[in-house]
């Protein structure tokens, strides 16, 4: 929770400082201290989104956005619901699209004419993944249609039903889209991920983590 209010904190002070802040969300179970203190705060007249600009790092293919498990839905449920954010200033990679190639690079196109990310919220998967790059043998830099790893669908099947497959694809901010970023605030919290976070602290910087 402390480190929640303290992620929220520095979302705040952007937005307070320029409301007009071009933010990049994350989902999953990290942000969500963060996401609901802002909501606290926003309800109580301190944090404005009215001006701010969204981009999400990524989002599953072949789900539709109305998925219950889409992270359309989880965004929705988790935050723009509860804030005062322009609908048009949201921006969310469509796995539905039909050339999904397309979608990646005009995703990137679009964070470049918003004149790119102030400040990019992230949360780490303990295979050390970001977004959804997983450990690869090389960097992937623009936004890209990934595989999942086995161990990522086993870590978010508990959003699917019990008969519903985890998809086997995602659409995906690339490394380079994520380090284009200003300022970069990586939420990592609980002991299963205090292995990954030393080696992310300590070790060296490889695409393997
Ligand atoms: C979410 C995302 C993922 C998660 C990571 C950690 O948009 O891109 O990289 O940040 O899988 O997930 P949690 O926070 O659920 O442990």
């Amino acid at each position: 929770a402390q480190a929640g209010q303290a992620a929220a904190t520095l979302i705040a002070a952007q937005l307070i400082q320029y409301p007009q802040s071009v933010l990049g969300l994350a989902t999953g179970s990290s942000p969500i201290p963060a996401y609901r203190q802002l909501i606290a705060w926003h309800r109580e007249g301190i944090v404005d989104f009215s001006k701010a600009v969204t981009f999400n790092l990524d989002e599953y293919v072949g789900i539709p956005p109305t998925h219950p498990a889409s992270y359309h839905t989880f965004m929705e449920e988790e935050l723009f619901s509860a804030v005062n954010i322009q609908r048009d200033h949201i921006h969310i990679p469509d796995g539905s699209a039909a050339n999904l190639q397309r979608e990646c690079s005009d995703y990137d196109t679009a964070i470049s004419r918003a004149g790119g990310i102030d400040l990019q919220l992230l949360g780490i998967g303990r295979n050390g993944h970001i977004g959804f790059n997983e450990p690869a043998p090389d960097f992937v830099v623009a936004t890209n249609c990934v595989n999942l790893k086995e161990s990522t669908k086993t870590a978010n099947k508990r959003f699917f039903a019990e008969d519903e497959q985890v998809p086997e694809k995602a659409l995906t901010m690339g490394i380079g889209t994520i380090m284009k970023a200003r300022h970069i605030l990586l939420c990592v919290s609980g002991e299963g991920k205090a292995e990954i976070l030393k080696k992310v602290l300590y070790g060296p910087v490889t695409p393997q983590v």
